[in-house]
């Protein structure tokens, strides 16, 4: 049977002014019960380009321990890289269904790669609002053409343009990560695959919801990456837990927002965070994301570094190759 896409879901639901009960979170998770209001703090923004080295780790650094998120601007990518990236992703998702189809990721592929929506219900027994697609856009090895869309035409020139200007952007809080825990500033990169790091894209497409205080697009989460590089569009959405609150993380043009992931955390043995977060959805309005997952291969283990543990520090975490974290999260085995 053809899966039903959140995106036709969306345009039958605007027709009622109801959604299916299966999107209707229970009281604990509605986003119009459960989001800060008043609260005032921010994920922190900050200057990519600022020349002491110095302050922008301290600053990097504070952030990935207490908010696990922060928004870098001035980072060096060009507004036009990042404006047709998100141009050809929504040509892609505006594109008749059958079309899109033709990028689904196949029912017995091991890869996360494809088009799709999430198939498996998550808290509750609930779904999300949201449809997406996956592919790797770095190491060449691992790029499989047969997922990145042929329509629009421009669609692989932008997203090879993107991944040419995204990498030193990793590479760069890579480093100065590194520095951040007080270690050498290739360490970190090192000890996350180096040149093997794989950068994996997601596209999330997040339909205009007639019930927008009772849906959740993305529910709540860490990432497993190292790192994860995102370009919103400029429709809010994205929260973030802290002390017990979701925040909305507001919207800021032109910025990049990144997210500390569950193999920073354990490489780190805790002192940096990974970020529990989530997303809402509107009304009126498609929100679209374009987070890049900078994933160790799959083969490589990992673990506290040792340089950061002793007797007062022991290991927090246990060492595990990546595509047994991996498995053993996504089929929610104890870590
Ligand atoms: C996610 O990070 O899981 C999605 C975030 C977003 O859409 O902004
Ligand atoms: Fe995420």
């Amino acid at each position: 049977m053809a899966v039903e896409r959140v995106q036709t879901i969306a345009f039958s639901s605007i027709l009622v002014d109801t959604i299916p009960p299966e999107f209707i979170r229970s009281e604990k998770e509605q986003p119009a019960l459960t989001t800060c209001l008043g609260c005032i703090p921010q994920v922190p923004t900050i200057d990519f380009s600022d020349p002491d080295e110095g302050n922008l780790t301290r600053l990097i650094a504070e952030a990935s321990s207490e908010w696990a998120m922060f928004q870098i601007v001035n980072h060096g990518i060009p507004s036009e890289v990042i404006t047709n990236l998100q141009k050809a992703g929504k040509e892609f998702f505006e594109l008749p269904q059958e079309e899109k189809e033709l990028y689904a990721k196949p029912p017995d592929s091991k890869s996360i790669e494809g088009y799709g929506s999430k198939l498996q219900k998550e808290v509750e027994g609930k779904k999300a609002w949201v449809d997406h697609l996956f592919h790797n856009i770095w190491p060449p090895s691992a790029i499989n053409y047969q997922y990145w869309p042929k329509n629009p035409p421009s669609y692989r020139a932008v997203n090879e343009e993107y991944c040419k200007w995204v990498q030193p952007v990793g590479h760069r809080l890579l480093s100065l990560l590194s520095l951040g825990l007080g270690l050498e500033k290739n360490e970190l990169k090192e000890n996350v695959g180096g040149d093997e790091l794989k950068y994996l894209l997601k596209i999330n497409y997040y339909p205009p919801c007639p019930r927008p205080d009772l849906a959740l697009g993305v529910v709540a989460h860490t990432d497993m990456s190292s790192i994860t590089i995102l370009v919103p569009n400029e429709v809010q959405g994205l929260q973030v837990f802290r002390d017990d609150h979701w925040f909305d993380v507001k919207y800021i043009p032109d910025a990049l927002v990144i997210h500390i992931g569950d193999q920073l955390e354990i490489l780190s043995n805790g002192k940096y965070k990974s970020v529990l977060h989530r997303t809402t959805v509107t009304k009126e309005i498609t929100r679209m994301s374009w987070p890049v997952f900078l994933e160790p291969p799959s083969e490589l283990a990992i673990g506290p570094l040792p340089k950061l543990i002793n007797e007062k520090n022991p290991p927090k975490y246990q060492k595990k190759k990546y595509c047994d974290y991996v498995y053993c999260k996504l089929n929610k085995i104890a870590q």
